[in-house]
């Protein structure tokens, strides 16, 4: 594995931080406050390539390789989580399934439109009963002629309201359990399928989080991605790219945060000295460089591996555990070392905080992380 980034990743690390910082940056609190999509910085990430990145450039993607992917990630999280999520779950859980399984009519219809960022797509998944156990699935998909006919409900659905499609997951075959799920891309506007609710959330706030319900929708059985059965395979497939975006999203929170509190350390003053010369503030942002390379790094890997063709999920899930625990550690320093400042709206770093607590749980909680990696180590997965 390379440590160093090539010429061409450091120019796209560099693009992504420049926009960030520039255009993400300047709204990122407001968005947040005001609960606000922010679709007119989402088109320029499309416009930039950021949203299809490792779709090559003949299905409307940039070509770029995983750990580009990640790196860029990194840097629009360091500036706004709920930017970077709406970047993973296009890129991860939409495009990647469709490129890898769709045929080219599907790829023409769902893939060039999305990976291009003229629009966004969304992955469900999760129901009221189906969270962490993906495979207890009670949406039904019963066939009738050269149609699918769909009733159930999804949960908590990343880009749910502003996505014009959805890659849903449905039963097909109850008795078959989950060798009996299916793939169906649906699109928005499809009679049938209603967006009643968005949550309002803790943290990603400028992120829309969706519930779908669908009554006697009708779709095309040309709709289902790749064959009936085998809806759940490509669903952990999808997850396990989704797990190193997550992973570098939690990266790029715990940098910001870290970098937040740097600056606090060394402007503000107490007992005479900026409070960066007092030795437990020290150790707390040692502990934090420490930790913020370190997933860095595994995360990095998790990448790398997956662009050498190689198995990479069990690190994935390392990387996306490691991360995660280390973005919530990270965040929770960051507003110690602001005191009674850290915990108030003025300053940026609460942000960081609530919106940290979520990558312990979306695309598989850490406790799901940690089966999956010992069900690897043990020779069982
Ligand atoms: N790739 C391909 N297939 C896989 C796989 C992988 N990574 N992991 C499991 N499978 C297959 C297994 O081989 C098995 O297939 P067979 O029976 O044919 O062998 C099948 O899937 C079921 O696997 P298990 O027997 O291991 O099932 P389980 O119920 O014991 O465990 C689980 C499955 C790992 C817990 C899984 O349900 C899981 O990952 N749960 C977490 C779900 C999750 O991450 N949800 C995220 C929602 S999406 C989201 O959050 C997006 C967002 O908004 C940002």
């Amino acid at each position: 594995m390379r440590v160093e980034l090539t010429e061409e990743q450091e120019m796209i690390r560099a693009m992504a931080r420049e926009f960030a910082d520039k255009e993400i940056r300047p709204i990122a609190a407001d968005i947040d406050r005001g609960a606000r999509f922010p679709q007119e910085t989402v088109r320029r990430m499309g416009a930039l390539g950021l949203l299809g990145m490792t779709i090559p450039p003949v299905w409307g993607g940039s070509g770029a390789d995983a750990v580009s992917y990640a790196v860029a990630v990194e840097e629009i999280a360091k500036a706004c989580a709920s930017h970077a999520v709406v970047m993973s779950v296009n890129n991860s859980l939409f495009c990647e399934p469709v490129h890898k399984h769709g045929t080219e009519e599907q790829k023409k219809r769902f893939l060039v439109p999305f990976a291009s960022g003229a629009r966004i797509g969304c992955f469900a998944l999760t129901e009221p009963q189906a969270g962490s156990d993906a495979t207890n699935q009670a949406t039904l998909a019963v066939r009738d002629g050269d149609h699918y006919v769909v009733n159930g409900r999804k949960l908590f659905v990343t880009n749910g309201r502003e996505a014009a499609a959805a890659l849903v997951f449905c039963q097909t075959d109850r008795a078959l359990g989950h060798h009996g799920i299916s793939a169906l891309l649906i699109e928005k506007g499809t009679p049938g399928f209603g967006v009643p609710r968005v949550e309002d959330k803790l943290g990603l706030r400028a992120s829309d989080t969706a519930e779908f319900v669908f009554e006697d929708c009708r779709v095309p059985v040309g709709n289902r991605l790749a064959g009936e059965g085998m809806g759940f395979k490509i669903a952990m497939g999808a997850l396990d790219g989704g797990r190193i975006g997550i992973a570098a999203q939690a990266v790029g929170i715990a940098a910001g945060a870290w970098e937040l509190a740097l600056a606090y350390a060394r402007e503000r003053k107490s007992f005479g000295v900026p409070i960066g010369q007092h030795q437990m503030v020290q150790w707390m942002l040692a502990d934090m460089a420490t930790a913020i390379d370190a997933a860095r790094l595994l995360t990095l890997k998790a990448a790398w591996l997956k662009d050498a063709g190689q198995p990479f999920g069990t690190v994935a899930a390392m990387a996306k555990l490691f991360a995660a625990e280390t973005a919530m550690k990270v965040a929770t320093d960051a507003v110690q070392v602001h005191g009674g400042y850290g915990y108030i709206t003025d300053y940026p770093v609460e942000r960081y905080f609530r919106d940290a607590k979520i990558t312990q749980i979306y695309e598989g909680t850490s406790q799901i992380q940690k089966l999956v990696i010992a069900r690897a180590v043990l020779g069982e997965a």
